[in-house]
């Protein structure tokens, strides 16, 4: 009886272990079509940057952890991005910007920020076209591929930033740290086939299909903001 019940414990731990392990990060499904976004952001583009880019970081982020045993969030990963690899760091960058980047993106044109979110914008930055403008300045100025981003300090406070490759303010490594609430993706991937060398032209358009819903919702989901 006894050698029994060990051989059962052994089954669970082995199964346990292998489920574990088993835990991949996957590719999100889409709140819309490729084509949804047209004529800003073209079905082409969002075809190859969803299926083939984001996909990739997704694939390479597994296999640079396939023998972490320990399962962690990608925000978990992020925040302790300095214990890992650049492999790990660019993947697992890749994989939750370009997660956030879908989810703040809609076919909807008329969004708007929620009335606190709204409150705070105006109070920072004087209106939300002075603070879609500073956004469109840190993502011009971004130098070759990176992101720009509005956060939420650790003073509550909203800021502006852009980071350079698949880095973001999450991660432990950067001085300017926070919680993203809105990303704008700069790689050539996110905006060439349509735009070319116009960055200016795609930073323009892309406000039209910002979904503010979300980018709210996002920062009503701060723990350290006061609602
Ligand atoms: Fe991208």
């Amino acid at each position: 009886m006894k050698n029994r019940l060990l051989l059962i414990s052994l089954i669970l731990v082995l199964i346990f272990s292998s489920l574990q392990a088993q835990s991949k990060f996957e590719l999100p499904k889409l709140n819309y079509s490729y084509a949804d976004l047209e004529p800003f952001i073209d079905s082409q583009t969002m075809l190859i940057h969803h299926s083939k880019h984001h996909q990739a970081y997704i694939t390479n982020l597994n296999k640079a952890l396939e023998k972490d045993s320990i399962p962690r969030s990608i925000e978990e990963i992020l925040k302790n991005v300095s214990k890992f690899s650049m492999v790990v760091r660019n993947n697992a960058g890749g994989h939750y910007n370009h997660t956030l980047f879908w989810s703040i993106l809609t076919l909807d044109h008329d969004t708007k920020p929620s009335k606190v979110l709204n409150d705070v914008i105006i109070k920072q930055y004087g209106s939300i076209d002075s603070l879609k403008t500073l956004l469109n300045q840190a993502a011009s100025k971004q130098f070759g591929s990176g992101w720009a981003w509005l956060s939420v300090s650790k003073e509550n406070e909203l800021f502006v930033s852009s980071t350079p490759n698949q880095d973001n303010p999450l991660m432990d490594v950067l001085e300017n740290k926070g919680t993203p609430i809105l990303g704008i993706d700069v790689w050539e991937h996110a905006y060439y086939l349509k735009y070319q060398n116009k960055r200016g032209d795609y930073l323009s358009a892309i406000w039209n299909v910002i979904n503010w819903n979300e980018v709210s919702r996002r920062f009503s989901a701060v723990p350290t903001i006061e609602k």
